[in-house]
């Protein structure tokens, strides 16, 4: 069994923003429901001993943690890569000199768009995008690297063009450009967000050549969409593989979507230590390998490069999470998909908000 090399430390659900693309669990997320600085230290600690390498300080908006800057420090006394990912609120010149002083290595952006405009509707706030622009050019006079991303949706993978000029005007050493997931709020949203095979066509072309013509400029991730043309994602590089996702309140997820899969007995920090949980708990082991596969899983011999798609999204349109992932065309219910995708081609535009 592998051991994990990353580890998504989901300090808090807490978000300025609305964006309706949101993957994160629905519902009210209080402050008091969250770790302690102290607890979190010590899942660090654990963490490192387990074999991880890099720690992504994500949310919600991490930098809602007025603790932030001793957690990182903590993290980097143990040798670990400390990224920030965020949204870039509140990111002013003093929180970042103190955070990079801390020992942060690294930091993500995200993006609702390449137009001001749209992205502040987007998110469903206004001044946001202006905000975000100012965070991206502290990180890059503070010297650390910066990555942008871009969830892409119908009201912005038209703008995949602008969105590439935009990194290389912000001097950005990668952009990822994802196609939206679809869980939590992104889930219920699905008809509004999902952009058409054209849109879809259109972008990966322009993100095709900008490769080519940028390789040493700019890194340009490119995250498909799972939905249109019958080919599953590989989704975490199989289950219990290589990271994990601690929540807010403790809970130890192989996704970060996973704590809706009924009976998953989910392990939380405050019970168990890290180890056991990655090596010996019944969540962790639940979908490793491929004994758990049905057919056509079982027989096909793409199990090993796919391990069979996402679980969470075969549970939330099969109800079963052991089920083929209805993105696989050889799926028995690949025609739920199918459906999903006419639907939203007859959805109007319109910009959805996080539930
Ligand atoms: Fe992947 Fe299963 Fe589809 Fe084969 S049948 S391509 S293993 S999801
Ligand atoms: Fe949970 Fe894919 S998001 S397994």
């Amino acid at each position: 069994m592998n051991r994990p090399l990353g580890m998504l430390a989901e300090l808090t659900y807490r978000c300025p923003l609305r964006c309706g693309y949101c993957s994160n669990p629905i519902g009210r997320h209080s402050r008091s429901s969250e770790l302690t600085a102290q607890q979190w230290c010590r899942v660090f600690e654990e963490a490192r001993a387990l074999g991880v390498l890099q720690v992504h300080f994500s949310g919600g908006e991490p930098l809602l943690r007025r603790d932030l800057p001793g957690l990182i420090a903590h993290a980097h006394r143990l040798g670990l890569y400390a990224s920030l990912i965020t949204g870039g609120q509140g990111l002013s010149a003093d929180r970042l000199a103190g955070l990079v002083a801390s020992g942060l290595d690294h930091v993500q952006i995200s993006l609702q768009d390449a137009d001001a405009a749209i992205a502040d509707a987007i998110a469903g706030r206004a001044a946001v995008h202006q905000r975000k622009l100012t965070a991206a050019r502290l990180v890059k006079e503070a010297g650390l690297p910066l990555t942008l991303n871009v969830v892409l949706h119908r009201a912005n993978i038209d703008h995949t063009g602008d969105l590439i000029d935009l990194a290389l005007r912000l001097r950005a050493n990668r952009l990822e450009l994802a196609n939206a997931q679809y869980y939590g709020s992104a889930l219920l949203n699905l008809p509004a967000l999902l952009p058409s095979r054209a849109q879809l066509d259109a972008a990966e072309t322009l993100v095709q050549e900008a490769r080519s013509s940028l390789a040493h400029r700019l890194e340009i991730v490119y995250v498909r969409s799972d939905l249109h043309d019958g080919v599953p994602k590989p989704c975490m590089h199989g289950w219990g593989s290589r990271q994990f996702t601690v929540t807010p309140g403790g809970d130890v997820l192989p996704c970060p979507a996973a704590a809706r899969i009924p009976g998953l007995d989910v392990p939380n920090v405050r019970q168990a230590s890290l180890a056991d949980i990655w090596f010996h708990s019944a969540a962790f082991n639940r979908f490793r390998g491929t004994a758990w596969m049905p057919e056509p899983c079982r027989s096909c011999p793409l199990k090993e490069d796919d391990h069979g798609g996402c679980r969470c999204q075969a549970f939330q349109l099969t109800g079963d999470p052991a089920a083929t992932d209805p993105a696989c065309g050889l799926s028995p219910h690949h025609a739920l998909v199918r459906t999903l995708v006419q639907d939203a081609e007859s959805t109007p535009d319109t910009i959805p908000y996080r539930a």
